[in-house]
């Protein structure tokens, strides 16, 4: 079969199974398949892909076809132009977590902190590690840890940081929350804590893609009885390992910042609610009194 022809099949079928980006799903799965860049499928329409490589194409699409994310059967996303592995042990980064960064980059630069650099980080709920990895990548001379409570997520994020380069940059840590970093020696010694933290309650389940629910860790996603749940435990955590002057820099999800903000009325300064693209508040910062 061509290789026109093959995408032009494959799209069909993703349309029928009305699959969301069901062109840009069959572009990517054609080239996870070929192991080539999207100007190949531009160049070579008429390429014969040959019986193997056409089977394993349609393999990959009816596996789409069941809801399963592109990026878990690619193994692939990307997110701060850094290239990550992903299995369905974590949290598949979306471009809004990528805020989180760059309000950390903004508040360092206001800070005149970048120069210097030597800032300490830490992420909690790391996930694939997507985070702290872009955090290490703009920030040569930090410290940073990466926390997590699901061990085989830790395993993806410590595999990412041997990918990009940085295995010694970042330590990952199975923790709830910040426990294990609340011992008096870390007391008082961060920069930053920065988390995309789970925040769909019990009762907002029904308003979770199909995809997400059915493919994507519930630890990840949810698993708390309300949505701001681990902001209520976070933020006091927070508040011991950062130094005076610190920051917290937080994903929120779309409804949520009047639930979140009443969470840091006491006891924070300089409260900002960055929104995203679409003009969704998106991210909260926060920084402990000096
Ligand atoms: C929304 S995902 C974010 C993953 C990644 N940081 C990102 O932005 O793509 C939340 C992460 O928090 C972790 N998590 C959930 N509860 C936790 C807890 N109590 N302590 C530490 N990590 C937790 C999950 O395992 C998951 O990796």
């Amino acid at each position: 079969m061509q290789l026109r022809a093959a995408l032009q099949t494959a799209l069909k079928t993703l349309l029928q199974h009305q699959v969301p980006s069901a062109h840009l799903a069959a572009e990517l799965l054609l080239m996870h398949t070929l192991g080539c860049d999207r100007a190949y499928l531009y160049a070579c329409p008429e390429r014969e892909l040959g019986a193997e490589i056409t089977d394993r194409y349609f393999r990959f699409i009816e596996e789409r076809t069941t809801g399963k994310p592109t990026q878990y059967i690619t193994g692939h996303q990307e997110f701060w132009g850094l290239d990550f592995e992903v299995t369905p042990d974590v949290l598949i980064p979306r471009p809004e977590t990528e805020h989180v960064v760059e309000r950390v980059l903004e508040i360092a630069t206001e800070r005149k902190l970048r120069k210097d650099g030597r800032l300490r980080i830490a992420d909690v709920g790391t996930g694939s590690g997507c985070i702290v990895l872009a955090l290490a990548s703009e920030f040569p001379r930090a410290v940073l840890f990466g926390v997590d409570i699901s061990r085989p997520a830790l395993v993806v994020a410590s595999r990412n940081a041997r990918r990009l380069g940085m295995p010694e940059r970042v330590k990952f840590l199975e923790s709830d929350l910040l426990a294990r970093l609340l011992d008096k020696d870390f007391a008082g010694t961060f920069d930053f804590v920065v988390a995309n933290p789970p925040y769909v309650g019990e009762g907002e389940i029904d308003m979770v893609q199909r995809e997400v629910r059915a493919f994507e860790p519930r630890v990840a996603w949810g698993g708390v009885a309300r949505g701001e749940e681990i902001y209520a435990r976070l933020f006091p955590q927070a508040l011991q390992v950062l130094k005076p002057g610190g920051c917290v820099v937080v994903e929120i999800g779309y409804n949520m910042r009047d639930r979140v903000l009443p969470l840091l009325r006491n006891n924070w300064t300089d409260v900002e609610v960055i929104p995203d693209l679409a003009g969704i508040p998106r991210v909260v910062s926060a920084q402990k009194p000096r």
